[in-house]
Protein backbone atom coordinates (compact mmCIF):
# COMPACT_ATOMS: atom_id res chain seq x y z
CA UNK A 1 0.00 0.00 0.00
CA UNK A 2 2.37 2.65 0.84
CA UNK A 3 5.24 0.75 0.10
CA UNK A 4 6.45 0.79 3.81
CA UNK A 5 7.49 -2.41 5.69
CA UNK A 6 4.39 -4.23 6.11
CA UNK A 7 3.69 -6.10 9.52
CA UNK A 8 6.27 -4.55 12.01
CA UNK A 9 4.24 -3.31 14.99
CA UNK A 10 7.02 -1.05 15.86
CA UNK A 11 8.44 1.87 14.00
CA UNK A 12 12.20 1.41 12.86
CA UNK A 13 13.63 3.56 16.10
CA UNK A 14 16.33 0.76 16.47
CA UNK A 15 17.78 1.02 13.51
CA UNK A 16 17.49 4.62 12.58
CA UNK A 17 19.13 5.18 16.18
CA UNK A 18 22.40 5.14 14.19
CA UNK A 19 20.91 6.57 11.06
CA UNK A 20 18.99 9.95 11.47
CA UNK A 21 15.02 9.48 11.08
CA UNK A 22 14.85 12.07 8.40
CA UNK A 23 18.37 12.34 7.29
CA UNK A 24 21.10 14.20 9.71
CA UNK A 25 20.02 15.78 12.69
CA UNK A 26 19.88 19.68 11.74
CA UNK A 27 22.90 21.60 12.87
CA UNK A 28 22.02 23.52 15.68
CA UNK A 29 21.85 26.93 15.50
CA UNK A 30 25.58 28.58 16.60
CA UNK A 31 23.85 30.19 19.44
CA UNK A 32 23.58 26.97 20.72
CA UNK A 33 27.52 26.37 20.64
CA UNK A 34 29.10 26.14 24.47
CA UNK A 35 26.81 22.50 24.74
CA UNK A 36 27.29 19.51 23.10
CA UNK A 37 23.84 19.08 21.45
CA UNK A 38 25.04 19.64 18.08
CA UNK A 39 26.57 15.90 17.25
CA UNK A 40 25.23 12.99 18.49
CA UNK A 41 21.40 12.60 19.01
CA UNK A 42 21.12 10.91 22.58
CA UNK A 43 20.25 7.33 21.87
CA UNK A 44 16.43 6.33 21.52
CA UNK A 45 16.36 3.93 24.54
CA UNK A 46 16.84 1.16 23.10
CA UNK A 47 14.12 -0.74 25.58
CA UNK A 48 11.49 0.96 23.42
CA UNK A 49 11.28 -2.48 21.73
CA UNK A 50 10.65 -4.33 25.10
CA UNK A 51 8.69 -1.06 26.80
CA UNK A 52 6.90 -1.25 29.48
CA UNK A 53 3.58 -0.62 28.44
CA UNK A 54 1.35 0.31 31.30
CA UNK A 55 4.35 -0.55 33.41
CA UNK A 56 4.82 1.60 36.57
CA UNK A 57 7.77 4.43 36.41
CA UNK A 58 8.32 7.14 38.78
CA UNK A 59 6.58 9.76 37.40
CA UNK A 60 7.95 12.34 35.00
CA UNK A 61 7.59 15.98 35.81
CA UNK A 62 6.20 17.00 32.23
CA UNK A 63 4.67 20.33 33.64
CA UNK A 64 8.37 22.02 33.30
CA UNK A 65 8.62 25.35 33.61
CA UNK A 66 11.62 27.95 33.24
CA UNK A 67 14.06 25.40 34.07
CA UNK A 68 17.70 26.51 33.04
CA UNK A 69 19.21 25.08 30.29
CA UNK A 70 21.84 22.43 31.22
CA UNK A 71 25.23 22.33 29.86
CA UNK A 72 25.18 18.45 30.11
CA UNK A 73 26.08 16.29 27.58
CA UNK A 74 22.74 14.46 26.72
CA UNK A 75 21.91 11.97 28.65
CA UNK A 76 21.44 8.34 28.41
CA UNK A 77 17.66 7.92 29.35
CA UNK A 78 19.02 5.44 32.25
CA UNK A 79 15.69 5.35 34.26
CA UNK A 80 14.17 3.84 31.25
CA UNK A 81 16.55 1.01 30.80
CA UNK A 82 16.47 -2.58 32.05
CA UNK A 83 12.61 -2.13 32.20
CA UNK A 84 10.52 -5.08 29.94
CA UNK A 85 7.49 -6.64 29.40
CA UNK A 86 8.81 -9.05 28.10
CA UNK A 87 11.49 -9.80 30.62
CA UNK A 88 8.49 -10.66 32.99
CA UNK A 89 7.12 -13.45 30.63
CA UNK A 90 7.79 -16.99 31.33
CA UNK A 91 10.05 -19.59 28.80
CA UNK A 92 7.99 -19.53 25.01
CA UNK A 93 7.28 -23.24 25.18
CA UNK A 94 7.31 -24.14 21.32
CA UNK A 95 7.02 -27.77 21.51
CA UNK A 96 3.38 -27.61 22.93
CA UNK A 97 1.15 -25.12 21.84
CA UNK A 98 -2.03 -25.35 23.86
CA UNK A 99 -4.92 -23.84 22.26
CA UNK A 100 -6.16 -21.05 24.28
CA UNK A 101 -10.46 -21.13 23.61
CA UNK A 102 -11.09 -17.93 25.33
CA UNK A 103 -9.64 -16.08 22.08
CA UNK A 104 -12.27 -15.04 19.48
CA UNK A 105 -10.31 -13.85 16.74
CA UNK A 106 -12.32 -16.24 14.52
CA UNK A 107 -14.66 -12.95 14.66
CA UNK A 108 -18.39 -13.56 15.67
CA UNK A 109 -20.89 -12.35 13.68
CA UNK A 110 -21.29 -9.08 15.70
CA UNK A 111 -17.42 -8.40 15.10
CA UNK A 112 -18.16 -8.11 11.08
CA UNK A 113 -20.92 -5.77 11.07
CA UNK A 114 -20.38 -3.79 8.57
CA UNK A 115 -19.04 -0.09 9.61
CA UNK A 116 -19.80 1.64 6.67
CA UNK A 117 -16.06 1.45 5.73
CA UNK A 118 -15.07 1.63 2.08
CA UNK A 119 -12.65 -0.98 0.45
CA UNK A 120 -9.50 0.32 -0.95
CA UNK A 121 -10.61 1.57 -4.46
CA UNK A 122 -8.45 3.96 -6.58
CA UNK A 123 -10.47 6.68 -5.41
CA UNK A 124 -9.15 5.83 -1.77
CA UNK A 125 -5.61 5.56 -3.30
CA UNK A 126 -5.33 8.20 -6.19
CA UNK A 127 -3.49 10.60 -3.99
CA UNK A 128 -3.27 14.32 -4.16
CA UNK A 129 -0.15 16.13 -4.43
CA UNK A 130 1.26 19.79 -3.93
CA UNK A 131 4.35 21.19 -3.34
CA UNK A 132 6.22 17.59 -2.90
CA UNK A 133 4.14 16.36 -0.81
CA UNK A 134 1.16 13.70 -0.78
CA UNK A 135 -1.84 14.18 0.44
CA UNK A 136 -5.28 11.77 0.94
CA UNK A 137 -7.82 11.71 -1.74
CA UNK A 138 -11.17 10.09 0.31
CA UNK A 139 -13.11 12.35 1.72
CA UNK A 140 -10.28 14.44 -0.13
CA UNK A 141 -9.43 18.35 0.53
CA UNK A 142 -11.06 17.84 4.18
CA UNK A 143 -7.78 17.01 6.12
CA UNK A 144 -4.99 19.61 5.63
CA UNK A 145 -1.52 17.23 6.72
CA UNK A 146 0.22 14.55 4.16
CA UNK A 147 -0.24 10.69 4.10
CA UNK A 148 3.87 10.27 2.56
CA UNK A 149 6.46 8.45 3.83
CA UNK A 150 8.16 11.57 5.66
CA UNK A 151 4.72 11.83 7.66
CA UNK A 152 4.28 8.22 8.42
CA UNK A 153 7.88 8.63 9.82
CA UNK A 154 6.82 11.46 11.85
CA UNK A 155 3.75 9.82 13.10
CA UNK A 156 6.11 7.37 14.42
CA UNK A 157 8.28 9.37 15.88
CA UNK A 158 5.76 10.97 17.71
CA UNK A 159 4.25 7.92 18.82
CA UNK A 160 7.60 7.17 20.35
CA UNK A 161 7.46 10.71 22.39
CA UNK A 162 3.88 10.19 23.51
CA UNK A 163 5.39 6.99 25.16
CA UNK A 164 8.21 8.93 26.64
CA UNK A 165 5.49 11.20 27.77
CA UNK A 166 3.46 8.84 29.26
CA UNK A 167 6.04 6.68 30.87
CA UNK A 168 5.90 3.74 28.58
CA UNK A 169 2.24 3.85 28.92
CA UNK A 170 0.07 3.70 25.72
CA UNK A 171 -3.27 5.10 27.75
CA UNK A 172 -4.23 6.58 30.92
CA UNK A 173 -8.02 4.83 31.19
CA UNK A 174 -7.93 2.49 33.90
CA UNK A 175 -8.31 -0.50 31.45
CA UNK A 176 -5.90 -2.74 33.01
CA UNK A 177 -8.39 -3.37 35.74
CA UNK A 178 -11.02 -4.15 33.14
CA UNK A 179 -9.74 -5.37 30.02
CA UNK A 180 -11.37 -4.09 26.67
CA UNK A 181 -12.76 -6.62 24.64
CA UNK A 182 -13.57 -4.36 21.49
CA UNK A 183 -11.27 -1.48 21.26
CA UNK A 184 -11.49 1.79 18.13
CA UNK A 185 -8.77 4.17 17.60
CA UNK A 186 -10.15 6.63 15.34
CA UNK A 187 -7.87 8.53 12.51
CA UNK A 188 -5.25 5.75 13.39
CA UNK A 189 -2.70 7.06 11.17
CA UNK A 190 0.23 4.53 10.47
CA UNK A 191 -2.24 2.20 12.90
CA UNK A 192 1.26 2.16 15.18
CA UNK A 193 -1.03 2.87 18.75
CA UNK A 194 -3.26 0.28 17.85
CA UNK A 195 -0.82 -2.36 16.60
CA UNK A 196 0.60 -1.65 19.92
CA UNK A 197 -2.82 -2.04 21.78
CA UNK A 198 -3.17 -5.32 19.95
CA UNK A 199 -0.33 -6.52 21.52
CA UNK A 200 -0.96 -5.04 25.03
CA UNK A 201 -4.56 -6.48 24.87
CA UNK A 202 -4.19 -9.98 22.38
CA UNK A 203 -7.81 -10.96 23.88
CA UNK A 204 -9.16 -7.73 22.68
CA UNK A 205 -10.27 -6.90 18.67
CA UNK A 206 -8.47 -3.71 17.81
CA UNK A 207 -9.73 -1.56 14.97
CA UNK A 208 -7.91 1.52 13.61
CA UNK A 209 -10.23 3.29 10.99
CA UNK A 210 -8.54 6.38 8.57
CA UNK A 211 -9.42 8.33 5.34
CA UNK A 212 -5.75 7.16 4.24
CA UNK A 213 -4.62 3.24 3.79
CA UNK A 214 -1.37 4.08 5.41
CA UNK A 215 -1.43 0.87 8.03
CA UNK A 216 0.32 -2.26 7.35
CA UNK A 217 -1.31 -5.11 5.68
CA UNK A 218 -0.01 -7.94 7.39
CA UNK A 219 -1.11 -7.13 11.09
CA UNK A 220 -1.74 -9.58 14.53
CA UNK A 221 -4.97 -11.34 14.02
CA UNK A 222 -6.72 -9.29 16.75
CA UNK A 223 -5.99 -5.58 14.64
CA UNK A 224 -7.55 -4.61 11.99
CA UNK A 225 -7.65 -1.08 9.51
CA UNK A 226 -10.65 0.14 7.69
CA UNK A 227 -10.92 3.42 5.63
CA UNK A 228 -13.13 5.32 7.19
CA UNK A 229 -14.40 9.13 7.61
CA UNK A 230 -15.16 9.57 11.22
CA UNK A 231 -17.00 12.83 10.66
CA UNK A 232 -19.39 10.76 8.65
CA UNK A 233 -22.18 8.97 10.56
CA UNK A 234 -20.91 5.31 12.01
CA UNK A 235 -22.49 2.24 11.71
CA UNK A 236 -21.39 0.23 14.11
CA UNK A 237 -23.79 -1.47 16.30
CA UNK A 238 -24.48 0.85 19.40
CA UNK A 239 -22.57 0.09 22.38
CA UNK A 240 -20.21 -1.94 20.62
CA UNK A 241 -16.89 -0.40 22.27
CA UNK A 242 -15.18 -1.01 25.73
CA UNK A 243 -12.50 1.96 24.65
CA UNK A 244 -12.19 4.37 22.12
CA UNK A 245 -9.17 6.35 21.14
CA UNK A 246 -9.02 9.62 19.38
CA UNK A 247 -5.15 10.91 19.10
CA UNK A 248 -4.23 14.24 17.18
CA UNK A 249 -7.50 15.02 15.49
CA UNK A 250 -7.21 18.54 16.33
CA UNK A 251 -6.65 19.15 12.10
CA UNK A 252 -9.46 16.06 11.16
CA UNK A 253 -12.45 16.68 13.21
CA UNK A 254 -14.99 20.04 12.37
CA UNK A 255 -17.73 19.30 14.48
CA UNK A 256 -17.10 17.97 17.86
CA UNK A 257 -20.20 18.12 19.39
CA UNK A 258 -21.04 15.40 16.47
CA UNK A 259 -18.09 13.30 16.78
CA UNK A 260 -17.95 13.20 20.83
CA UNK A 261 -21.87 12.00 20.54
CA UNK A 262 -20.91 9.20 18.03
CA UNK A 263 -18.43 8.05 20.63
CA UNK A 264 -20.50 8.15 23.38
CA UNK A 265 -23.36 6.46 21.22
CA UNK A 266 -20.89 3.36 20.62
CA UNK A 267 -19.32 2.75 23.59
CA UNK A 268 -20.31 0.36 26.00
CA UNK A 269 -22.07 1.75 29.40
CA UNK A 270 -18.98 1.58 31.42
CA UNK A 271 -16.50 2.09 28.40
CA UNK A 272 -13.78 4.63 28.21
CA UNK A 273 -13.06 7.30 26.21
CA UNK A 274 -9.16 8.80 25.53
CA UNK A 275 -8.55 11.68 23.82
CA UNK A 276 -5.44 13.70 23.58
CA UNK A 277 -4.85 17.16 21.70
CA UNK A 278 -2.52 19.50 22.09
CA UNK A 279 -2.25 22.95 22.00
CA UNK A 280 -2.08 24.69 18.41
CA UNK A 281 0.76 27.06 20.31
CA UNK A 282 3.94 26.73 22.59
CA UNK A 283 4.21 28.86 26.29
CA UNK A 284 7.47 29.76 27.72
CA UNK A 285 7.22 30.46 31.19
CA UNK A 286 10.67 32.12 31.81
CA UNK A 287 9.60 34.94 29.01
CA UNK A 288 11.85 33.65 26.48
CA UNK A 289 9.32 33.22 23.49
CA UNK A 290 10.37 36.36 21.80
CA UNK A 291 7.23 38.97 20.45
CA UNK A 292 8.67 39.02 17.10
CA UNK A 293 10.13 36.04 15.85
CA UNK A 294 9.16 33.36 13.00
CA UNK A 295 7.76 30.82 15.64
CA UNK A 296 5.30 33.51 16.76
CA UNK A 297 4.87 34.28 13.31
CA UNK A 298 4.28 30.87 12.39
CA UNK A 299 1.34 30.06 15.19
CA UNK A 300 -0.68 33.20 14.49
CA UNK A 301 -0.73 31.90 10.53
CA UNK A 302 -1.44 28.44 11.67
CA UNK A 303 -4.64 29.04 14.03
CA UNK A 304 -6.01 31.62 11.45
CA UNK A 305 -6.01 29.07 8.77
CA UNK A 306 -7.40 26.51 10.87
CA UNK A 307 -10.45 28.60 11.83
CA UNK A 308 -10.61 29.62 8.10
CA UNK A 309 -10.95 25.90 7.41
CA UNK A 310 -13.70 25.61 10.20
CA UNK A 311 -11.49 23.52 12.71
CA UNK A 312 -11.78 25.21 16.05
CA UNK A 313 -8.61 24.75 18.35
CA UNK A 314 -9.86 22.28 20.45
CA UNK A 315 -7.03 21.34 23.05
CA UNK A 316 -8.10 23.32 25.58
CA UNK A 317 -12.41 22.86 25.27
CA UNK A 318 -11.80 19.53 24.94
CA UNK A 319 -12.68 18.56 28.61
CA UNK A 320 -16.22 20.68 28.70
CA UNK A 321 -17.08 19.37 25.62
CA UNK A 322 -16.80 15.94 26.75
CA UNK A 323 -18.53 16.43 29.88
CA UNK A 324 -21.01 18.08 27.68
CA UNK A 325 -21.68 15.01 26.04
CA UNK A 326 -22.65 12.67 29.02
CA UNK A 327 -19.26 11.22 29.65
CA UNK A 328 -18.58 11.06 33.61
CA UNK A 329 -15.41 10.96 35.57
CA UNK A 330 -13.87 13.23 33.25
CA UNK A 331 -10.23 13.87 34.22
CA UNK A 332 -7.79 15.92 32.24
CA UNK A 333 -4.28 15.82 32.54
CA UNK A 334 -1.70 18.30 30.72
CA UNK A 335 1.63 17.20 29.87
CA UNK A 336 4.08 19.82 28.54
CA UNK A 337 6.61 18.41 25.70
CA UNK A 338 9.33 20.84 25.74
CA UNK A 339 10.46 21.81 22.35
CA UNK A 340 14.66 21.19 22.34
CA UNK A 341 17.07 19.66 24.74
CA UNK A 342 16.64 23.00 27.09
CA UNK A 343 14.74 20.87 29.95
CA UNK A 344 17.62 19.98 33.08
CA UNK A 345 15.39 16.80 33.63
CA UNK A 346 17.28 14.06 32.06
CA UNK A 347 14.16 12.38 30.63
CA UNK A 348 12.45 15.94 29.56
CA UNK A 349 15.83 16.98 27.48
CA UNK A 350 15.57 13.47 25.59
CA UNK A 351 12.24 14.52 24.98
CA UNK A 352 12.73 18.35 24.15
CA UNK A 353 15.64 16.40 21.82
CA UNK A 354 13.03 14.06 19.69
CA UNK A 355 10.62 16.90 19.80
CA UNK A 356 13.08 18.96 18.25
CA UNK A 357 13.40 16.13 15.60
CA UNK A 358 10.33 15.53 14.74
CA UNK A 359 9.70 19.58 13.98
CA UNK A 360 12.06 18.59 10.67
CA UNK A 361 8.77 17.87 9.36
CA UNK A 362 6.18 18.82 11.62
CA UNK A 363 6.62 22.43 10.61
CA UNK A 364 5.81 21.73 7.08
CA UNK A 365 3.80 19.26 7.96
CA UNK A 366 1.37 21.28 9.94
CA UNK A 367 1.84 24.53 7.88
CA UNK A 368 2.78 24.00 4.06
CA UNK A 369 -1.01 22.93 2.84
CA UNK A 370 -2.88 25.24 5.62
CA UNK A 371 -0.65 27.98 4.41
CA UNK A 372 -0.88 27.49 0.59
CA UNK A 373 -4.42 26.80 0.69
CA UNK A 374 -6.44 28.78 2.90
CA UNK A 375 -3.60 31.95 3.35
CA UNK A 376 -2.91 32.41 -0.30
CA UNK A 377 1.00 31.63 0.28
CA UNK A 378 3.05 30.32 -2.75
CA UNK A 379 4.84 26.85 -1.59
CA UNK A 380 8.19 28.81 -0.95
CA UNK A 381 6.89 31.45 0.95
CA UNK A 382 5.22 28.88 3.41
CA UNK A 383 7.91 26.75 3.38
CA UNK A 384 10.32 29.71 4.05
CA UNK A 385 8.27 30.60 7.54
CA UNK A 386 8.74 26.95 8.29
CA UNK A 387 11.88 26.95 8.13
CA UNK A 388 12.81 30.19 10.03
CA UNK A 389 9.98 29.05 12.70
CA UNK A 390 12.07 25.72 13.05
CA UNK A 391 15.18 27.90 13.49
CA UNK A 392 13.74 29.54 16.55
CA UNK A 393 13.64 26.34 17.89
CA UNK A 394 17.06 25.71 18.06
CA UNK A 395 17.74 29.08 19.67
CA UNK A 396 19.04 27.85 22.91
CA UNK A 397 17.38 31.08 24.83
CA UNK A 398 14.06 29.72 23.75
CA UNK A 399 12.57 27.60 26.33
CA UNK A 400 9.16 26.69 24.77
CA UNK A 401 6.97 23.78 25.28
CA UNK A 402 3.84 22.35 23.69
CA UNK A 403 0.93 21.46 25.96
CA UNK A 404 -0.72 17.79 25.59
CA UNK A 405 -4.31 17.45 26.75
CA UNK A 406 -4.83 13.78 27.94
CA UNK A 407 -8.63 13.38 28.96
CA UNK A 408 -10.44 10.35 29.89
CA UNK A 409 -14.14 9.54 30.46
CA UNK A 410 -16.42 6.99 31.29
CA UNK A 411 -20.26 6.67 29.59
CA UNK A 412 -22.17 6.02 32.76
CA UNK A 413 -23.58 2.67 33.56
CA UNK A 414 -26.97 3.66 33.18
C1 LIG B 1 -2.11 13.73 13.04
S1 LIG B 1 -2.60 12.17 12.47
C2 LIG B 1 -2.69 11.26 13.99
C3 LIG B 1 -2.55 9.77 13.77
C4 LIG B 1 -2.66 8.91 15.02
N1 LIG B 1 -3.91 9.15 15.74
C5 LIG B 1 -1.48 9.10 15.93
O1 LIG B 1 -1.65 9.63 17.02
O2 LIG B 1 -0.38 8.68 15.54
C6 LIG B 1 -4.31 12.35 12.06
C7 LIG B 1 -4.85 11.16 11.30
O3 LIG B 1 -6.26 11.30 11.22
C8 LIG B 1 -6.69 10.93 9.92
N2 LIG B 1 -7.96 11.62 9.66
C9 LIG B 1 -8.16 12.91 9.38
N3 LIG B 1 -9.47 13.19 9.24
C10 LIG B 1 -10.12 12.02 9.43
C11 LIG B 1 -11.49 11.64 9.39
N4 LIG B 1 -12.44 12.53 9.13
N5 LIG B 1 -11.80 10.35 9.62
C12 LIG B 1 -10.84 9.44 9.86
N6 LIG B 1 -9.52 9.74 9.92
C13 LIG B 1 -9.16 11.01 9.70
C14 LIG B 1 -5.56 11.37 9.02
O4 LIG B 1 -5.59 10.69 7.79
C15 LIG B 1 -4.33 11.06 9.88
O5 LIG B 1 -3.84 9.78 9.62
Amino acid sequence: MSGRPVGRALPPFDSTMNEPVSGALPPLDSTMSGQPVGGALPPFDSTMSERPVGGALPPLDSTVSGQPVSRAPPPLDSTMSGQSVGAALPPLDCTNIEVDSGMDYHESDEDQVPSGCVSITSSVVDYQYEHGRRYHSYSQGNYPMPNDETEQDRLDMHHQIFLKMLNGRLFLAPLDRNPPKRILDIGTGTGIWALDMAEHFPHAHVIGTDLSPIQPTMVLPNCRFEVDDAELEWTWPPGHFDFIHSRLLGQSIKNWETYLAQMFHHLKPGGYVELIEHLMDVRSDDGSYPENCALRQYMHNLNLALEQMGLPAIATKLRQLVTNAGFVNVTEEVRNMPWGPWPRDPRMKEIGYWALLNSDSSFEAYGLASFTRVLGMTGEEARELCTRAQRDLKNKHIHVYNPNYFIVARKPFI
